[in-house]
């Protein structure tokens, strides 16, 4: 896309920036080793994020409709609450699991199954089923928390 030269991977944290429409912007924070105009999240493909849901999410967390914010375990659809954490915070969720809390069943880790570029697939299947404003949101989310 617009950046130079690929760059290499920067920590979990920092790789959630995407500043396509700001090339400027985009380059000095590459510089900086923070930024991802060619990272996960821009490179991230919803066909196959669609494969991975299907394969380990669903049977949790349901499909694109239906549900209400208080399930457990939370549905990702734009009824629940996935679309108020930035990307850095559902990687780690997802990577690392959470563990069991008073009411909640825990997260299961999948570390040993997906790797962060397939946790990005499978947030922009999410995506999809998110209302316009949700999507912007969790965009300005992401900016702030993962910056
Ligand atoms: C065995 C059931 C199970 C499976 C399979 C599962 N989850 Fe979860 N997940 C949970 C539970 C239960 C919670 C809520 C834990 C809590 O509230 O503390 C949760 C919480 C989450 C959260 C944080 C809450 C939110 O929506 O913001 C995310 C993100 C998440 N899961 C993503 C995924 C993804 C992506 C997959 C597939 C790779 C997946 N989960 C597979 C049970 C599951």
């Amino acid at each position: 896309m617009i950046d130079p030269m690929p760059a290499p991977l920067p920590p979990r944290r920092c790789r959630a920036r995407l500043r396509a429409s700001a090339p400027l912007l985009g380059l000095a924070i590459l510089l900086h080793g923070c930024g991802d105009a060619d990272g996960p999240r821009a490179t991230a493909d919803p066909e196959r994020g669609a494969e991975l849901y299907g394969a380990h999410c669903v049977s949790c967390h349901g499909g694109p409709v239906g549900g209400d914010i208080s399930d457990i375990p939370p549905r990702h659809n734009a009824e629940g609450h996935t679309w108020h954490h930035g990307d850095c915070e559902l990687v780690d969720i997802v990577l690392d699991g959470l563990p069991p809390r008073e009411g909640h069943p825990p997260m299961p880790a999948f570390g040993d199954r997906l790797d962060e570029q397939d946790v990005h697939d499978i947030l922009a299947h999410i995506r999809t089923w998110w209302e316009p404003d949700q999507r912007e949101h969790q965009q300005q989310v992401t900016d702030q928390v993962c910056g």
